[in-house]
Order: structure tokens, then C-alpha cells, then sequence
């Protein structure tokens, strides 16, 4: 394979013909995930070395300054003049890698890219000012993102091409969902009306990301984006849509099914029913009703029917709603609960009991008990699932007049024409679903309730703050603050609690607040936090 092109730093006494090398420095990169990067950019057709030499132009490293960096070269290539070998070169942080593997080649550096002498780089590049509200912080949990952006066009088109990334599946396709997710976020963020290429240009998470200004620069030129159109009229990606859509099902089952030949759900009912696990039964079972997006009203009575219960169990317990409800959502693709007691310890037998009491609604339940004791907070870094006790678990709701008008959920809507086209739903309309099925098709228009998703999360009184901040979300603002708390303040964040690596304890917190003050940021509301 040819080696993937790029400029030359301009510094240095290279010749403009050498090729373009790469070196990765290990410090902080975890074993396999440095494998994996080199073997990525050897795929790509990048140069990449092994040993520190003259030929490199371009070191690569997650530590924070060039200082740390000359550093912790010196101790793994001591007989190398690391000094002139780092003056001669670019050295850059992992965001600039992630640049290079998108594009396929050695991307232009742009200022941000590179790793300061010194120390750390401040993370507020430009403060708001009265003319100007936003904050270009170099993290979204340092912004304000609301739920309602002036800016949507933009944020949809990026995210589609999230999810289309998020489809192909494998470490470089999911760092490019990534990127577009981080680049959809900081347009969420921009306050006014993005109208030129020039008000994107140094905002941060889309300096470096030039396919992200190409989708931009399209919808601001044309009104739409070839690519973004054509992955909406592509099968695959409509398919994809479709399985990922049936509860229990993730992107690489998908994707087995469809290289499989199966295009419909009926395929997946008559050709892979016996190797379904019982959720993806239950999920094809009552897939109408659980794409069909739960309301809030909807998701308060179920709150209000789990409060009831709970309560007449455990007195003085707390039920929380979060997930995007909490942040201001209108609907949402299921409802979260967050359940606590202020005296310690005193959850630890209402979730068995409360499942019990509420059996008469419960279609399916799948419990989980915490893990939570088995590992020290500092072990469990960034993992994304939690250590909670849990039930994920599929919710009868009663259906009432107004219910199922706000809801929309008959038979006949998924063969409307005003379906959404991004509807997974949308494929039932070519697929002839159900009729003839032998298999879990038990949905039918005369039913007098509705299946729900639900999750029941308990959290002992210590870790709660930190499991709402986690269970609030978005996702995307989670994985930020966390981010933010490692990079900046070297310390790991999850949904258990605090700690702080530099004077190697944990951090109490009681509130989300408390958190924010630990981690020196300034509070935001949970419908604040819709990155
Ligand atoms: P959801 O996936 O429910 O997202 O997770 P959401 O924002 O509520 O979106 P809709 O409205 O349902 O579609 C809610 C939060 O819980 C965290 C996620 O990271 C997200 O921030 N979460 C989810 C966990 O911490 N652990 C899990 O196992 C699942
Ligand atoms: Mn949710």
C-alpha cells in the first residue's frame, strides 16, 4: 500500500521528498489501544516507527505538554538527542491522529494540535463576553447546550453521519462517530445561527475535522448534503435502522443479520428465531410499541405507578426520573429511574421486592446485581457500564384516551405516509410484516396498554450524586466531564464517585453541585446538558 501523503513540518533540515513519518509515544496510551492505533495507521498506509529517529515528523502523544513528552521520551530512548529530534518535528496530541485516520492522510497541524512547552494549556479559549454568549471551551460539559438548538440542520446532518459511523462498527469507525458527535455538540452549543463557514472555523472540535466543514459547507452553499442524502436512501443503512431498532440488538448483530441476507424483521422471525436471546423475542415481539417514542406523560405515570410502590416498600425512598426527561426531553426512546434512600445502604432489598409488587406490569425484566464492591473507583476508569444493582426491563402501561393519542402507536401509523423517514419503522412498510409470522408477533391494534422501556437503578446514598450526573446524561456531556476531570484535574470521574490520582483519594459529593466545585467547573442544569 502507498504511504499516506502529507506536508512536512517546515522547521528542520528534512527535505519537503522525505516521506512523512509517524511515532507514537506510549506514555498513557493503553497497551492494546496503542497496538491497535499502529496497526490502523499501517492499514491506512501511514509510516509509522518504531524507534525514535531523525526520520520522524511527526510524534504523536495523549500526555499534555511537549516537556512531559521530551521527558518521557528521554527515559525510553536514552541514547537519542530527543530535544532536536522534538525540535524538528510536530509533536501532537491523539485528537490530531484521530484527524489523520479520518482523512486518510498526514492532515495539515493547525495551532490546536500541537502540544504547548510548558504547562497544561488552558481549557476557555475565548470567554463570553456580552456581544458574544458562547464560551468556545475546549469541552462540552463546559458549555451551555440546550435542547432546542438554532442550529439543528447542522447538528442532525453531523449525527446521522454519527450513527452511519457508528453502524460500520471498529475502533476507526467508531472514533469517527466520535468526532462527528463531538463537532455535532459544538454547533448545538453556537448560539446564533451558523451562516458562514468563517463563525464553524475555530470552534473547537471542528478545527481539525475537514469532512465535518465539507457537510457544512454543502448545507450552507446547496441547502443539503449529498452524503447525508445518500445514506438516508441507502438499504443498508435503512436496514441497519431497522434491526438496531429491536431491543437487544447492537450494530454488530445487525450487521451479521444483514450480511446474512435478512432485510426484514420477518426474515429475522422465521430464519434466526431460535438463536434469539429472550430480550430481541421480546424486542421483536413488541418492536411497534418500543419505537414508538414514550411521552412524558406517559413516562410520569410510570413514574408515578414505580413511586407509589416503592414508597408503600421503603418510606423516605427517592425515585428520580432522569435520562433525557430530566434534561428537558418531550419523549425518549425509554424512561430511566434512579432509585435511593438517604440512610446508606437501605436500597439494598426494595429492588426485588419492588419488581415483585409491580409483576403485573412487568413483561419482561432482566436484574443485575452490583458489582460495585468487587473493584476500587480508581480501577474502574471510564468503563461504560456502571457496577449498580439494575433492571432493564419491558413495562406494561395501561393505555388511556389521551395516552394513546399523544403516543400514536396503532398498527396502521408504520404504514402512514407521514412516517419520519429515519423511522426504523419505515422498513415494515416493503418488508409484508407479520402477516403469515409464526414467531413473536403478538402486537395487535386491540390492546389495552402499551410496552415501555423502563430501567430501575439503585444507588446507595453515597454514590447517588455521582450516578444522577451519570444517569442525566447526554451520553456525549458524561463522556466529556470525564474526560475533562481525567486531562485537566487528573482525576477519574464515573458514576460511583470522585477521585482524585494526585493525592490518591476519593472526593465525596452529596450533590451534582458538589461535583462541578470538585472538578472547578462552573454548574450546569441538566437541560443544559444536551450534547
Ligand atoms: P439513555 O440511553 O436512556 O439516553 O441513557 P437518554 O439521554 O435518556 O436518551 P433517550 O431519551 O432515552 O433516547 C441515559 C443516560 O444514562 C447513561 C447514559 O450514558 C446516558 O447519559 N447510562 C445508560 C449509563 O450510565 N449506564 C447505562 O448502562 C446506560
Ligand atoms: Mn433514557
Amino acid at each position: 500500500m502507498a504511504a499516506a501523503g502529507g506536508k512536512l513540518p517546515s522547521s528542520g533540515s528534512r527535505s519537503s521528498k522525505d516521506p512523512a513519518v509517524m511515532f507514537i509515544v506510549g506514555s498513557k496510551i493503553q497497551k492494546v489501544r496503542l497496538i491497535h492505533m499502529k496497526k490502523s495507521a499501517n492499514k491506512k498506509g501511514f509510516l509509522v516507527d518504531e524507534t525514535l529517529s531523525e526520520k520522524v515528523t511527526h510524534i504523536i502523544s495523549e500526555l499534555e505538554t511537549q516537556d512531559q513528552v521530551v521527558k518521557s521520551l528521554k527515559k525510553s530512548h536514552p541514547s537519542s538527542d530527543v530535544e532536536k529530534i522534538c525540535g524538528q518535528c510536530h509533536v501532537v496530541t491523539l485528537e490530531y491522529f484521530t484527524s489523520c485516520m479520518e482523512e486518510g492522510i498526514f492532515v495539515e497541524v493547525c495551532d490546536h494540535h500541537r502540544l504547548k512547552t510548558g504547562k497544561r494549556v488552558a481549557p476557555i479559549m475565548q470567554s463570553k463576553t456580552e456581544e458574544n454568549p458562547y464560551e468556545n471551551a475546549k469541552y462540552c460539559c463546559q458549555r451551555i447546550t440546550p435542547l432546542h438548538s438554532v442550529n439543528k440542520k447542522f447538528s442532525d446532518a453531523l449525527e446521522l453521519l454519527e450513527k452511519h459511523a457508528d453502524f460500520l462498527g471498529g475502533d476507526n469507525n467508531l472514533g469517527r462517530a466520535l468526532a462527528f458527535r463531538k463537532a455535532s455538540a459544538a454547533l448545538r452549543a453556537y448560539p446564533k445561527q451558523i451562516k458562514s463557514m468563517g463563525d464553524v472555523e475555530d470552534l473547537y472540535d471542528l478545527k481539525g475535522g475537514k469532512h465535518c466543514k465539507r457537510i457544512i459547507q454543502e448545507l450552507l452553499e446547496d441547502g443539503f448534503s449529498t452524503e447525508v442524502e445518500n445514506i438516508q436512501g441507502d438499504e443498508w443503512f435503512e436496514v441497519m435502522q431497522a434491526f438496531t431498532g429491536i431491543f437487544g440488538c447492537g450494530p454488530a448483530t445487525a450487521r451479521k443479520w444483514y450480511d446474512l441476507g435478512h432485510r426484514t424483521l420477518d426474515d429475522i422471525r422465521r430464519s434466526e428465531y431460535s438463536n434469539l436471546s429472550i430480550e430481541q423475542r421480546k424486542g421483536l415481539e413488541h418492536f411497534t410499541d418500543l419505537n414508538t417514542p414514550v411521552t412524558r406523560r406517559e413516562a410520569e405515570k410510570i413514574h408515578s405507578i414505580v413511586k407509589t410502590e416503592a414508597e408503600r416498600i421503603l418510606p423516605g425512598v427517592t425515585v428520580i426520573m432522569t435520562g433525557g426527561f430530566i434534561r428537558g426531553k418531550d419523549s425518549g426512546h425509554d424512561v430511566d429511574f434512579l432509585i435511593s434512600h438517604p440512610e446508606e445502604g437501605r436500597e439494598e432489598e426494595l429492588l426485588a421486592q419492588l419488581l415483585q409488587n409491580l409483576r403485573a406490569h412487568l413483561i419482561y425484566t432482566d436484574v443485575q446485581r452490583n458489582t460495585y464492591g468487587e473493584a476500587p473507583i480508581s480501577v474502574k476508569r471510564q468503563s461504560v457500564m456502571d457496577h449498580f444493582e439494575r433492571c432493564f426491563s419491558i413495562f406494561k402501561l395501561p393505555k388511556d384516551e389521551d395516552v394513546v393519542t399523544t403516543s400514536g402507536i396503532d398498527e396502521e401509523r408504520i404504514h402512514a405516509d407521514e412516517e419520519e423517514p429515519s423511522s426504523p419503522c419505515k422498513k415494515l412498510k416493503t418488508s409484508g410484516r407479520s402477516s403469515g409470522s409464526t414467531h413473536g408477533t403478538s402486537e395487535n391494534e386491540s390492546k389495552s396498554w402499551i410496552a415501555r422501556r423502563v430501567d430501575f437503578v439503585m444507588t446507595p446514598a453515597s454514590q447517588h450524586a455521582f450516578a444522577l450526573m451519570g444517569w442525566t446524561g447526554s451520553r456525549m456531556f458524561c463522556r466529556s466531564i470525564r474526560d475533562y476531570a481525567n486531562k485537566e484535574m487528573n482525576m477519574i470521574l464515573t458514576s460511583h464517585g470522585l477521585f482524585d490520582k494526585v493525592n490518591n483519594c476519593s472526593l465525596e459529593a452529596k450533590t451534582e453541585r458538589e461535583i462541578f466545585q470538585h472538578l472547578n467547573l462552573t454548574y450546569r442544569e441538566p437541560h443544559e446538558r444536551n450534547c
